[in-house]
């Protein structure tokens, strides 16, 4: 059964709203199960134990979410150097008010350190979320809880 891991920071509940979104696509693909926890609540257990992971952050101050930043330093020392991380299938989803690119260039720089795989596009949702971008979400849940249960991620 694929075990997709979403983790997410939310103050003002928009990053979160895409998180469960992208939760809902896991959880509704036959087969798959997902461990959804804040980025303070989760730890380096929960990194290894999946088989593909979610990174939801809003941008804060050209960045992403401190919390999210403090899961990653938490965990790196622990993980650098275990093979179960190696090209762990990964994708971001970015909530902004009108830019997102920071958040997501050091996130994704982050997860190269950790030699993880990104596996799908990022999605960054620029200003108020729309249902357009909540489908975008639950698709990628979708599409990552599948293509681990093919084997293809
Ligand atoms: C402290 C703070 C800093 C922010 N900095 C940025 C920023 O650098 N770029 C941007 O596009 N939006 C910025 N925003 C807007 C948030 O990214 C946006 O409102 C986002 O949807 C918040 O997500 P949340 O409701 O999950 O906290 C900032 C918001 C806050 C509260």
């Amino acid at each position: 059964m694929a075990r997709v891991l979403i983790i997410y920071h939310s103050q003002s509940g928009n990053t979160e709203m895409l998180a469960r979104s992208v939760v809902q696509g896991v959880v509704e693909t036959e087969g798959a199960h997902a461990v959804f926890k804040r980025a303070v609540d989760a730890d380096a257990h929960d990194i290894r134990d999946c088989d593909a992971m979610v990174i939801c952050s809003p941008e804060y101050f050209g960045y992403m979410a401190g919390a999210v930043k403090d899961l990653f330093d938490r965990t790196y020392e622990e993980l650098r150097d275990d093979a179960a991380i190696y090209k762990k299938p990964y994708c971001i989803v970015i909530s902004a008010g009108n830019d997102g690119s920071g958040a997501l260039a050091h996130i994704e720089r982050i997860c190269k350190g950790y030699r993880f795989r990104k596996v799908q596009h990022p999605i960054i949702c620029k200003g108020q979320i729309t249902e357009e971008t909540l489908t975008q979400c639950f698709e990628l849940g979708r599409t990552i809880a599948e293509g681990v249960n093919a084997g293809i991620f």
